[in-house]
């Protein structure tokens, strides 16, 4: 399995995606700050990936923490907390790992007696217990998914949401593996995904490590292959769905989802569920990133634009529910009226 993040004895260990396909190397987090420092960086990105990465950050965190008291602890894992959270905006996942870490401690530190070790321990546990959560969703995801896709044709996504953006096996890349080992004849065209290229990079890099067809192209030429009759489906991932069922993924989702629509493709959504997020009613209250211009700028190093031009670099966009023809979660396939399944497959969880 491609290890895309490891809990070790001496820290956090993580795959570099920002030096892949050509170098495998990896990079070892050596504290919680540093651990953020790889989020950042998006030397580990993907909304899943990010979350249990926090979890594991905390985790080292309190590990590491000489506080003397539990009082003192509570005020240091807040600062930990907070500078985990302060790392990327849009993927919910990274604040529902956060608050379940906060919920954890908050339990263990109500103990009488409780010791640092005992409530670091019990982290640890915590985060190594999420991490195997994750892939076991992404497997179901898998399972409920693949009957989605076609016995035979053209599956396109966009960025990366597979094993490097998860624990391991992918969430819509999970789906295309679960078609295929079900002897789904899938051949993948994967956008390039400007301009950090997650699609061109990575997804066809994990692709091809297990074997599957892929061809990349550039992302302004999936209106042309899907006039061609070359995409069937479409599966993408998601930072974040909204109670009605709106999606944020990387940017350029929204255009693929909207050309899908214009050419009778369906357009499938994959997520675990702790990419839903009820307390949020719709895409227009997600935060989007913003980030840096060197990333449109430059390109491995190199500038490709005139110096001083306006630059947009909106890390996300938001794909109106109306042009999601599914969501896939571990929970089952959603299908519209979003704001209705998803209270109804929230409420059958917490009724088991
Ligand atoms: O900026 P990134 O690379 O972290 O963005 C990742 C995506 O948009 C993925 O599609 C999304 O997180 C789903 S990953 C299973």
């Amino acid at each position: 399995m491609i290890p895309t993040l490891e809990w070790t004895q001496e820290g956090v260990r993580f795959l570099d995606q920002t030096k892949l396909p050509l170098e495998e190397t990896y990079v070892l987090a050596t504290s919680y700050q540093q651990v953020a420092d790889v989020i950042t960086t998006m030397v580990v990105r993907g909304a899943p990936a990010i979350g249990v990465s926090a979890a594991m950050g905390i985790a080292l965190g309190v590990k590491q923490s000489k506080a003397a008291t539990i009082p003192e602890l509570a005020k240091e894992f807040d600062t930990i907390c907070n500078t985990l959270a302060a790392t990327r905006p849009t993927a919910v996942n990274l604040f529902w790992a956060i608050a379940r870490m906060r919920d954890r401690f908050a339990a263990l530190t109500a103990q009488a007696g409780i010791t640092r070790k005992a409530v670091a321990d019990a982290l640890i546990k915590e985060g190594l217990v999420m991490y195997d959560e994750d892939i076991a969703a992404c497997k179901s995801m898998g399972a409920n998914g693949a009957e989605l896709l076609p016995e035979s044709g053209g599956v396109l996504t966009h960025c990366n949401a597979g094993a490097l953006a998860t624990c391991g096996y992918g969430t819509a890349l999970g789906v295309i593996r679960a078609a295929v080992e079900r002897g789904q004849a899938i051949h993948v065209y994967a956008d390039e995904t400007r301009p950090f290229l997650q699609g061109a990079r990575l997804t066809a890099w994990e692709l091809m490590h297990d074997g599957i067809p892929t061809t990349v192209l550039c992302d302004n030429m999936a209106a042309s292959l899907m006039r061609q009759g070359k995409i069937h489906a479409v599966v993408v991932g998601a930072d974040r769905i909204a109670a009605n069922g709106d999606v944020a993924n990387k940017i350029g989702t929204y255009s693929v989802a909207i050309m899908a629509k214009e050419h009778g493709i369906p357009f499938y959504v994959a997520a675990p569920w702790s990419t839903i997020d009820l307390a949020t009613p719709t895409g227009d209250e997600i935060p989007i990133e913003q980030r840096a211009e060197i990333e449109v700028t430059h390109h491995a190093g190199k500038q490709l634009t005139p110096h001083g031009v306006g630059i947009e670099n909106p890390a996300f966009d938001v794909t109106p529910a109306k042009y999601v023809t599914a969501i896939i979660t571990e929970r089952g396939v959603l299908r519209a009226p979003y704001a209705e399944s998803l209270i109804v497959l929230e409420a059958a969880a917490a009724a088991n």
